[in-house]
């Protein structure tokens, strides 16, 4: 699969090398350019790419960077993609961190906002799981793991099945909504 990755630090760096590994097609930027990754594309045989660039020609396209940065992304990054390209959002909002964000703190779910200001539906994932565990706990392949589409328009998806493409509907009751997988429930290990 091609995927691309916007954002290399814990989960994004992660992902990189988890994605390697099984031999998926990876780009990968930051916000400083792809010359500042050059080590992570020579360990692990990613392309180190611009914003831009990773999210243009992929299936799928992470966006791993804090919510703060995500008004920072450009306005059309996803203006023409496909409507098979699945954007995934693994952010969680830290208002500590982030700055307080109005219209998460009047109760739109997290998903939901990222997906308004980057124009594109995302589906919410690896957001409940620590880097260092995502790093060293892998998943067996048939094991269930929790997401959460924040879309309006696209399929509804509350788990997917590693190892399995995503179903075209969802065969399995609605398992979680997205508050129920966010920091502070039980499910964000
Ligand atoms: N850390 C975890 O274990 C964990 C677990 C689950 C979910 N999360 C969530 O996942 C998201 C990412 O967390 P993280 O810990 O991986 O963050 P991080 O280590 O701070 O890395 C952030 C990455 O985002 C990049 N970035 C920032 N602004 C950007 C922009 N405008 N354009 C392109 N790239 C940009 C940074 O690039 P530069 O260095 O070049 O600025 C850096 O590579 C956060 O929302 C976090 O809450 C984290």
């Amino acid at each position: 699969m091609k995927i691309g990755i916007i954002g290399a630090g814990n989960i994004g760096g992660t992902l990189v090398r988890r994605f390697r590994a099984l031999g998926h097609d990876v780009s990968v930027a930051n916000s400083r350019g792809p010359e500042t990754l050059a080590e992570l594309a020579r360990e692990t045989g990613a392309k180190a790419v611009t914003v831009e660039q990773a999210a243009r020609g992929q299936d799928v396209v992470v966006v791993t960077i804090p919510e703060k940065h995500i008004p920072e992304l450009p306005r059309d990054l996803f203006a023409g993609a496909p409507a098979s390209l699945v954007v995934v959002d693994t952010g969680n909002y830290y208002p500590q961190r982030d700055g307080r964000l109005d219209e998460i703190e009047s109760g739109m779910p997290e998903s939901v906002w990222v997906s308004r200001t980057i124009g594109r539906s995302v589906v919410k994932a690896f957001n409940n799981i620590y880097a260092k565990h995502l790093m060293e706990n892998g998943k067996t392949r048939g094991a269930d793991c929790p997401a959460h589409a924040s879309s309006e328009a696209s399929r509804p998806v509350r788990r997917v099945r590693v190892g399995s493409p995503p179903p075209a509907r969802a065969p399995f009751p609605v398992l979680m909504v997205e508050s129920e997988h966010v920091p502070r429930y039980p499910s964000s290990c």
